[in-house]
């Protein structure tokens, strides 16, 4: 069965994880290519011997007939481009974050319901061994109730030098919007997806707003209009609590460090480094991982392309689900709109 495949955007992310992990995959017949200068759509095209390069989507719908499209542009277009997709009939895999606001992430969700097309969402987390240790202790009782969370998404000094990830405009944010977003759907693909009533953040821009040491290419400070650094709170029902951090530079150790930490009546987990934590045996015990690359030398991205496949085949259903997407944005957005504020914002109501 070979399935035929478009791309919408075909910069970093595409170029550096999604084409490489579908030229492994039989399945997969990557056709078309269609970015906004069309500079990177030729590159891809002769890189990765893609036999159309298309200047706008339309003109790639009208030419062939696609099983899927990969979208990955800036988070501006996303919705646009995914409801475009469905309304053609193609299926759609959306890199993260979902869209830049909750009403395009709905709006999003709503066309998949509407055309019956499968939206999914590059949430590649939710593909590392880790996350299925945990998704499998959770349902051996061995994590309980979880009752708190923290997430975090540290960077030193990782301002994304290229694209546009530090315009508000296109990007929709900063940290929170792009790192802090996987790490925050992570946590609830592995807990639950409880019901949130209040939502508190603080934004931050002291260091993107001057020169310096850049770990991730480097930036121009003077069109820094994202945060660096963002902190949020939520409270969910029957007591539940999330605490966040997150940062494109900030003053702390690591280079980068993206993880979620359970907290569980039962165990404890942090996913990266992955570590449980349990009482048993009359004592307490830690539990480290022994040679998980040579279990499965796969990355995350190469076995989020195999199971989209599996998806297409009618092998799994998806992993990510469109309200999923919709559930993020709005606490993303609550977020924001409580940082800008200066004060909790309800979602209770
Ligand atoms: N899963 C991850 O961890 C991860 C990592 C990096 C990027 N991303 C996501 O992928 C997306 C792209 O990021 P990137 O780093 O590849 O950026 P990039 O700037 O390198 O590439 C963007 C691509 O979109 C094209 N483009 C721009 N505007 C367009 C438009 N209006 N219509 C069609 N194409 C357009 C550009 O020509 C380019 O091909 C973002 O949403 C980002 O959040 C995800």
């Amino acid at each position: 069965m070979s399935y035929q495949i478009g791309l919408v955007g075909a910069g970093y992310i595409m170029q550096k994880e999604h084409l490489p992990a579908l030229m492994k995959e039989e399945r997969a017949n990557v056709l078309a290519v269609v970015s906004g200068s069309g500079q990177s759509a030729a590159e891809a095209s002769a890189r990765f011997d893609i036999p159309n390069v298309y200047k706008t989507e339309e003109e790639m719908y009208a030419a062939h007939d696609l099983d899927l499209v990969m979208i990955a542009v800036p988070n501006a277009y996303h919705a646009e481009a995914a409801v475009r997709a469905m309304e053609n009939g193609v299926d759609v895999f959306c890199e993260k974050p979902p869209a830049i606001t909750t009403a395009e992430a709905a709006r999003m969700e709503e066309a998949a319901s509407r055309t019956g097309r499968k939206l999914m969402y590059g949430f590649h987390h939710r593909f590392s061994q880790e996350a299925d240790i945990v998704k499998a202790a959770a349902a051996d009782g061995e994590i309980g109730d979880i009752y708190h969370i923290r997430v975090h998404a540290l960077r030193r000094r990782g301002i994304p030098g290229w694209g546009t990830f530090t315009d508000v405009d296109k990007q929709g944010g900063g940290p929170l919007m792009d790192i802090g977003v996987h790490m925050l759907d992570l946590a609830f693909y592995l807990s639950g997806w409880y019901r949130p009533l209040e939502v508190s953040a603080s934004t931050h821009y002291r260091l993107g707003r001057k020169p310096g040491v850049g770990l991730l290419g480097s930036w121009d400070p003077s069109s820094m209009s994202v945060e660096d650094f963002a902190a949020g709170f939520i409270r969910f029902e029957h007591g539940r609590s999330l605490v966040l951090e997150t940062s494109f530079a900030a003053n702390t150790k690591e280079e980068e460090r993206l993880s979620v930490h359970l907290f569980g009546d039962k165990g404890g987990v942090e996913i990266d480094p992955f570590e449980m934590y349990t009482e048993k045996y009359g004592a307490l015990l830690d539990i480290t991982p022994a040679y998980l690359d040579q279990a499965d030398p796969r990355s995350d991205y190469e076995r989020q392309i195999e199971h989209i496949l599996d998806v297409l085949e009618g092998k799994a259903r998806p992993v990510s689900e469109p309200w999923q997407g919709t559930y993020v944005q709005q606490l993303i957005e609550a977020m924001y709109e409580s940082a800008a504020e200066g004060r909790a914002v309800s979602l209770d109501g």
